[in-house]
């Protein structure tokens, strides 16, 4: 059969085949009967994997111009894909795109979008790659660009967090310990707690980030291509930072989703611990603090009511990442090499978590920096519970008394205090020398709550001057991670990425 009709009856069977509109022209030419109408809906993906269009279309420009590179496309072929995939992009961004469940997924939209437009180049675009590569590339990249927008907001929130605590430095609360008055700190060290955490998650992230930020692409279905491809190219062009060193981990494994979704968890167990404290701290009962207005919510039946409703979310949407998190553990365990469709299941977990965590961080980012706190009703609270208890018993060790006996003596002030519903810096001196003749006047100095704090005077402590230099400290690592971040944005200088000072 000459070369000529050989080709002619191909393209007869492939008209015949694709008049059947569901079997798949992508992948359907062993198939003898159309998918079950379920199972193209039970298996496809584009409802939700089309939010990663514009990673899915860089991806496989960069394809393009590697396989160009390389002899097997040639630049015309290359020019066409790109320009195509160019105008693909921006009707997807017009919203000017017409989705289909038949094409299963992202990548068979585009492409076969791509055919449309272009014809014949469109069809070799694929060459040397597959889905599974190809899928694993796009959450790689969307992944990366969605941890560069987390980080900026955590970063904001920081900010506010810092020149919050500057700003409270010298004002006093209660601290505690189960829930009880424990000991007098101050604000901006409290504040500054909050900022440790997110400081180490922030740093999770960019860990998180160097594992994310590894190129896939041709290791194909499984085992790598025939054609001569150049990995290096497609990585670089990618801003990748280094190749994946084996095919069969690379298309299978999404432990760096798993990853991210436990960075996630753990940012979102520590905005809930703050909700927490948010929420005690703006009821009547505590009455620390005031949530403006607008971060609020009125009832629709106690016109009284003005409720903590952003934080009390962010305690509540913490249950969900978890809940994610454990749903893609669960899904990787019992895998076997190399790719599953199970891993398809992947990206509702991973794009929900994304949306949650975003959107909890900003708001936050939005919402701490019009905190304001009532230094009067904070500093009422750590008058009202013995607070200054542990420096009358460090005042007697001063004195010459083992810490046992001091702590004794002390503890029989408070049960005298709390008979008479005195607090110790109410105390005259008669009644606090009837425990212990050592207490001098020199006494009410560590009795203050001023005093109390500013004797805690050490590196990571709560004195007033203490919190000022930890706020530097917290900006100093601020600013030098922002020029790291201006790396990060800059594409061509993706490559090299400074690492982080420690
Ligand atoms: N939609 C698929 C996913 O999310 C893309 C890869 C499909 N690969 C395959 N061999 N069926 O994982």
């Amino acid at each position: 059969m000459s070369v000529c009709l050989r080709d002619l009856l191909l393209e007869v069977v492939r008209i015949i085949m694709s008049q059947d509109s569901t079997i798949n022209p992508q992948w359907g030419g062993r198939f003898s009967e159309s998918t079950d109408n379920a199972v193209v809906h039970f298996t496809a993906s584009v409802t939700f994997d089309r939010r990663m269009y514009r990673q899915d279309i860089q991806g496989s420009i960069a394809h393009a111009r590697m396989l160009t590179a390389v002899g097997v496309l040639t630049e015309t072929e290359r020019d066409e894909i790109i320009h195509g995939l160019t105008e693909i992009c921006m009707e997807i961004d017009r919203g000017q795109f017409n989705w289909s469940v038949a094409l299963e997924d992202v990548h068979m939209n585009i492409e076969v979008a791509l055919q449309a437009k272009i014809g014949l180049a469109a069809k070799k675009l694929h060459t040397g790659r597959s889905r599974n590569d190809q899928v694993a590339t796009d959450i790689r990249l969307y992944l990366r660009d969605e941890i560069d927008v987390i980080s900026a907001a955590i970063h904001r929130l920081q900010q506010g967090l810092i020149d919050l605590a500057e700003q409270e430095n010298a004002t006093i609360m209660p601290g505690f310990t189960h829930l009880q008055i424990a000991q007098p700190v101050t604000l901006g060290h409290h504040l500054l707690a909050w900022n440790e955490m997110l400081q180490r998650d922030y740093e999770r992230f960019q860990h998180c980030r160097e594992r994310v930020n590894v190129s896939p692409l041709g290791s194909a279905a499984l085992a790598g291509t025939s054609y001569p491809i150049d990995r290096h190219m497609s990585a670089k062009l990618l801003g990748f930072e280094r190749l994946s060193e084996n095919s069969l981990d690379s298309v299978s494994d999404r432990d760096f989703v798993i990853e991210f979704c436990a960075c996630a968890s753990l940012v979102l167990c520590h905005l809930s611990r703050v909700s927490e404290e948010l929420i005690l701290w703006a009821s009547a009962q505590f009455n620390f603090i005031d949530l403006p207005d607008r971060f609020c919510t009125g009832s629709s039946i106690m016109p009284q009511k003005k409720n903590p409703d952003v934080p009390e979310l962010v305690r509540g949407k913490t249950g969900r990442v978890y809940g994610n998190l454990l749903s893609l553990l669960t899904l990787m365990k019992a895998q076997p090499l190399a790719y599953n469709k199970d891993n398809q299941e992947d990206k509702e977990p991973l794009f929900d978590t994304v949306d949650t965590v975003k959107a909890c961080v900003q708001i936050y980012a939005d919402m701490l920096p019009a905190l304001r706190p009532k230094r009067d009703h904070m500093l009422m609270a750590a008058l009202r519970g013995f607070s200054t208890a542990t420096d009358l018993a460090d005042y007697l060790v001063c004195k010459g008394m083992p810490f046992r006996d001091a702590h004794a003596v002390v503890g029989k002030c408070v049960a005298y205090g709390l008979a008479k519903g005195l607090d110790l810096a109410a105390m005259d001196l008669n009644q606090l020398q009837r425990f212990c003749p050592l207490i001098q006047d020199d006494v009410f100095k560590v009795l203050t709550l001023q005093g109390s704090v500013a004797s805690r005077n050490h590196f990571g402590a709560t004195a007033p001057d203490q919190v000022l230099s930890a706020v530097q400290r917290a900006r100093f690592q601020l600013q030098q991670r922002h020029s790291v971040n201006l790396v990060h944005c800059n594409p061509a200088s993706r490559q090299s990425v400074p690492v982080l000072p420690d």
